[in-house]
C-alpha cells in the first residue's frame, strides 16, 4: 500500500497532475451527423470563393473597416484614401452602390471546379462586413438591394445562383456565415465608436441590443437554410464570437495578436448556438456545423487556416487556403504553382483533411485566367490519380521521409503511395510490408511494376519513361 501511494507521488512529480484540459474535439453524439461527417471525409477537396463588394478594391476582404491597428487591418485599406477612418469607412460601404459583376456565370465556375475533381463548395453568403450576398430581408446592405446595380439583374441573389449551380455538378453546397456584423447596428452600435473586431457596447449593460443581434443572426440563417435548397454545411467564421465564463473573459485579457492586444472588449458574445443548430437542423436535417476555432458540440470538424498539420489528426479536419496570396480578390495576386496545390491535396489527405482551396471572384463575376490554368492542371492530374485521393483514410504511417505519401482504401485492401519528385527507375520503400503476390502498378498508365524483397525493404521497379506518364506526383497502386 505504501509502495503504491509511494510510486504515485512520483509520478505526479514527474508528470504534474494537469486540472483537466478542454477536449479539442467534441464529436457530434447524434449517428446521422457522425455517418455524413464520414461522407463528407470521402470527399477531399472543395472550393472555397470569398466574393462581395470589397472585390473591386483589390484588398483584404472586410478587415479594413476594422478600427484594430493589425497589419492586415489597418495595413490592408485601399491606398491613397487618407487617414481619416469615418470617411474611409463609407466610402468602404458605398462599394454596394457599384458592385455589378456583370460577367457572374456560376456554372462556369462550377464546371472548371468539377473538372478539377473538388466535391463540394462554400461560398462567403456574408463576411464580416456584414454585405448580404443573397436576398436577406433583414438588411438593405445586401447585392439585392435597389442601391446596387446588381440588383436589376435578374441573376442578383448570386448565392441562389452558386448554389443551384454546384449541386448541378453533383457538388455538396456549404454557405460561409460571418458571426460578427459590423454593418449591423445589434454589433457596432451607431451609438459608440466601433473599437476592435468585438461587439462595442456592454452585452450585460445593453442586454436588449444583443437580443436584438442574436434575433438578427437567427433569422439570416434561418432563411440562408431555408430558401436556398439542401446546404450541407454551415461555416460559421469570426470564433471571437462566442459564449464564455467568467473565467474566461478574465483569460482573454492576456491574448495577443500580432503583437498586439485586440480582445480589448473581451466579454462573452453568446448568439445561443445550441438554439441555432438545434433549428438549423430542422430545416437541413444532418447538416454539418462547423463553428469555426469554438471547442464544442458545434465544430462538426476542425478548420486550419492557410496551414497544414505536421501530423494526422486524430478528428475531421479542413485545411482552407488560399490558391493565391489573398482570401479576396486582387488583380496582381500571385497563384502558387500547379505542383505545390497537387502535393498540398497529397500530403493533407495523407493525413486524413480535406483540402478547401480558395479562389476570390474578381468584381465582374470572374475567376483570374491563373485560377482557370491551376484548376486546369489539377484536373488532368486528378483524372489520372483521384482514386488514391477519394474516400481514403490515412495509413499509421502516413509518409517515408519528407518526399513520399502514402493513403489507404477503408477497407485496407489497397494501398497507395505518392512520390512527390519524379521518380527513377526503381523506389526503395522502408516502411511498407508486402504479402507475397502483392500487385503493383503506376496508375496513370495503368501498368504493372515488378517488386521484391531486399535489405528489409521493397525494391519496386517502375514501368519504362515513367516521368512522362504523369506529372507533379506520381503514384503507385499496391493490391495484396
Ligand atoms: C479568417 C479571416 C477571414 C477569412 C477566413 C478564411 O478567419 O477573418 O477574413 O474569411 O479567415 O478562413
Amino acid at each position: 500500500m505504501r509502495i503504491t501511494a509511494l510510486l504515485f507521488l512520483t509520478l505526479c512529480i514527474i508528470h504534474p497532475i494537469k486540472a483537466e484540459e478542454p477536449g479539442k474535439y467534441i464529436p457530434d453524439p447524434d449517428t446521422s451527423i457522425q455517418r455524413k461527417l464520414e461522407n463528407w471525409q470521402d470527399l477531399k477537396f472543395g472550393l472555397l470563393m470569398h466574393w462581395g463588394a470589397y472585390s473591386q478594391w483589390n484588398i483584404v476582404e472586410s478587415w479594413s473597416i476594422c478600427p484594430e491597428d493589425l497589419s492586415w487591418a489597418s495595413g490592408g485599406r485601399k491606398k491613397g484614401m487618407g487617414d481619416d477612418y469615418a470617411a474611409y469607412r463609407t466610402a468602404y460601404e458605398n462599394l454596394k452602390t457599384t458592385f455589378n459583376p456583370v460577367n457572374f456565370n456560376p456554372e462556369k465556375w462550377a464546371a472548371a471546379a468539377q473538372r478539377a475533381g473538388m466535391k463540394y463548395v462554400v461560398f462567403t453568403t456574408k463576411h464580416h462586413d456584414g454585405f448580404c450576398m443573397w436576398d436577406s430581408k433583414y438588411t438593405d446592405y445586401k447585392i439585392t438591394d435597389a442601391g446596387c446595380p446588381f440588383s436589376k439583374d435578374p441573376r442578383q441573389d448570386v448565392t441562389k445562383g452558386i448554389f443551384e449551380a454546384f449541386r448541378k455538378q453533383g457538388m455538396w453546397t456549404g454557405a460561409y456565415f460571418s458571426k460578427p456584423d459590423w454593418h449591423s447596428d445589434y454589433f457596432w452600435w451607431k451609438k459608440f465608436p466601433p473599437s476592435d473586431r468585438n461587439a462595442n457596447y456592454s452585452i450585460t449593460k445593453y442586454p436588449e441590443q444583443w437580443k436584438l443581434f442574436t434575433l438578427f443572426t437567427h433569422n439570416q440563417i434561418n432563411e440562408l437554410l431555408t430558401n436556398y435548397g439542401k446546404v450541407d454545411i454551415l461555416w460559421l467564421d469570426g470564433g471571437w464570437v462566442r459564449k464564455k465564463t467568467d473565467e474566461e473573459v478574465h483569460e482573454t485579457l492576456t491574448e495577443i495578436y500580432e503583437g498586439s492586444r485586440w480582445a480589448r472588449n473581451p466579454q462573452s458574445q453568446d448568439i445561443d448556438m445550441p438554439a441555432l443548430v438545434k433549428h438549423a437542423r430542422t430545416l437541413q436535417p444532418e447538416l454539418l456545423v462547423v463553428d469555426r476555432a469554438v471547442t464544442g458540440p458545434h465544430q462538426n470538424y476542425l478548420t486550419p487556416e492557410q496551414q497544414i498539420p505536421d501530423t494526422i489528426l486524430p478528428y475531421p479536419w479542413e485545411t482552407c487556403l488560399t490558391m493565391a496570396g489573398s482570401w479576396s480578390y486582387v488583380e496582381t495576386d500571385k497563384y502558387k504553382p500547379s505542383d505545390q496545390l497537387v502535393e498540398t491535396l497529397v500530403d493533407i489527405v495523407s493525413k486524413g483533411g480535406n483540402l478547401l482551396l480558395n479562389i476570390g471572384p474578381s468584381p465582374l463575376g470572374e475567376f483570374a485566367p491563373d485560377a482557370y490554368q491551376r484548376l486546369d492542371d489539377i484536373s488532368r492530374w486528378m483524372k489520372q490519380n483521384s482514386e488514391a485521393i477519394y474516400a481514403t483514410r490515412p495509413m499509421d504511417h502516413f509518409r517515408e521521409g519528407d518526399r513520399i505519401r502514402f493513403t489507404r482504401s477503408k477497407d485496407n485492401k489497397v494501398r497507395y503511395v505518392f512520390l512527390l519528385d519524379p521518380p527513377e527507375s526503381t523506389v526503395q520503400l522502408r516502411s511498407l510490408t508486402l504479402k507475397k503476390g502483392a500487385r503493383i502498378t503506376a496508375l496513370a498508365s495503368n501498368s504493372n511494376c515488378s517488386w521484391k524483397l531486399a535489405d528489409e525493404s521493397v525494391m519496386i521497379t517502375l514501368p519504362k519513361n515513367v516521368q512522362e506518364t504523369s506529372e507533379y506526383v506520381w503514384v503507385l497502386k499496391i493490391e495484396d
